[in-house]
């Protein structure tokens, strides 16, 4: 009897062990999770927002911007200035590093500039709504993400607002032309794209681009 009751006594001590064991191990989850939330946004919100302009009448312009990134000390962008007319197309061509995708990180609002600013029909961009400002732009990076949803999915994300639009869905598809292949699969729009789950089919990189191009004009 009392072999047994030492031996129960230390099954228990065992289960006590293990159970706080993965406890502690939650914890450090947990720790991680509320680290996350208290982060507070960068971008903050103007007290009086001005109206994002409908038509874009005399441009967008980089006053003397500069930028480093938070655990840089260098500057990425140093005193940059650049203007950019409607309906101008333009091309920023420089070496790796040298900052293009950066610029348009700061004209898209993820970041703001440290130095100078962005203005947008002689507005400083950081004096609209973040939200209305974005809806207004579509960006394409070239380290776009892959999600792994349907066809139809990936592209309306771009716009959430249409999701049940499928006519507006097929049309961004057209743009880039690759609405053939999608409609190519036995379920169309609705079949999932990548190789995580299950009948899933897997696009080539280029293939995989043109969805992203298409996900940016389904907001347009
Ligand atoms: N999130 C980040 N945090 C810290 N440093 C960054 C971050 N993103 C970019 N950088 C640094 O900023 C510099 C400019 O990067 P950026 O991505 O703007 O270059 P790029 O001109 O777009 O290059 P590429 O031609 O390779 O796309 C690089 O030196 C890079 O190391
Ligand atoms: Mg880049």
């Amino acid at each position: 009897m009392y072999f047994q009751a030492f031996q129960r006594g230390i099954g228990y001590l065992k289960t006590l062990m293990e159970s706080s064991a993965q406890m502690y191990e939650d914890n450090l989850f947990l720790s991680h999770f509320y680290d996350f939330l208290k982060i507070k946004p960068q971008i903050l919100e103007p007290e009086i927002p001005s109206q994002v302009p409908e038509k874009i009448l005399t441009g967008i312009e980089f006053k003397n911007v500069s930028f480093f990134y938070q655990n840089n000390v260098k500057n990425v962008l140093n005193c940059v200035n650049f203007s950019i007319m409607p309906g101008e197309i333009v091309a920023l061509v420089g070496e790796n590093g040298s900052g293009k995708s950066t610029i348009v990180k700061l004209l898209t609002r993820l970041y703001d500039p440290r130095g100078g600013g962005i203005f947008l029909d002689g507005r400083n961009i950081k004096n609209f709504k973040a939200d209305e400002y974005r809806k207004k732009i579509s960006v394409v990076f070239q380290d776009h993400i892959r999600y792994q949803l349907s066809a139809k999915e990936n592209i309306y994300l771009g716009d959430i607002n249409g999701k049940d639009n499928i006519g507006k869905i097929k049309q961004a598809a057209e743009q880039t032309d690759i609405d053939k292949k999608l409609a190519s699969f036995p379920l169309g729009y609705d079949t999932l794209l990548g190789q995580w789950f299950k009948g899933g089919e897997e696009l080539s990189i280029g293939q995989w681009q043109m969805v992203a191009i298409s996900r940016a004009f389904s907001g347009c």
